[in-house]
């Protein structure tokens, strides 16, 4: 399962790469709005610390402008993937990215025939926001299970990125159904590595390495 960092942050992106088991980054408007830097710069340098595809998000919402915005976007570094959101004007702008080699993400999905049409269009990367359905009393990972069974029932190469992750829990679940991605907030990739039970052991190993040491 690859992991990739939902951020714009510089700082939080550049520490999860130097654990080594960072494969990617998304971004959005929201997280980009967060930066003190300007657009392009920002999406230049972060794509220079990250091998892996690195999601920007047009804000064009006519197929035409989005195509023009994504094929502009694209150009700023080879590791881009475009994130459109999955509307009818998305879907034909997707069709005709993902014939031209330009890697879309179709977000801001919500339902699973939302999923099909993403990968019918030719999406990379679909994006299944299950925090924010959870938040809304649905059961998020039921979407993503669906999404699932469709793409296998039917061999599409679309990798599902499992996004708006609040928890570690949400990343296990995401693992245990075959989810392709989780890309999770750097809060939560820290999350992932912890265990209270783990922390004791090292205190209890150091303290009776000390015995040892004095023999
Ligand atoms: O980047 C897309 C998604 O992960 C946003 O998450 O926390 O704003 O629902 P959130």
């Amino acid at each position: 399962m690859k992991l990739f960092l939902d951020t714009a942050n510089l700082q939080e992106i550049k520490e999860a790469a130097s654990w080594g088991i960072l494969d990617g980054v998304t971004t959005n408007p929201t997280l980009c709005a967060r930066e003190n830097m300007p657009f392009e710069t920002l999406i230049k340098e972060i794509c220079q610390v990250v091998s892996g595809p690195v999601s920007v998000e047009c804000i064009s919402t006519r197929a035409e402008d989005i195509v023009a915005e994504a094929r502009k976007l694209n150009s700023l570094a080879p590791n881009l993937a475009i994130k459109i959101p999955v509307t009818l004007e998305g879907l034909k702008a997707t069709r005709i990215l993902s014939s031209e080699g330009i890697r879309v993400n179709m977000t801001l999905v919500f339902s699973p025939s939302q999923a099909l049409l993403a990968a019918k269009a030719g999406a990379a990367f679909v994006s299944p926001f299950i925090g924010r359905l959870d938040d809304i009393s649905h059961h998020g990972m039921e979407l993503v299970e669906q999404i699932v069974t469709i793409y296998e029932n039917y061999n599409f190469e679309t990798e599902i990125i499992v996004a708006s992750v609040r928890h570690p829990g949400h990343v296990v679940e995401a693992a245990l159904i075959g989810a392709h991605i989780a890309t999770v907030p750097f809060s939560v990739m820290e999350k992932l590595v912890k265990h209270p039970l783990t922390d004791l052991g090292i205190e209890k190993f150091l303290q009776d390495w000390k015995k040892v040491a004095a023999k």
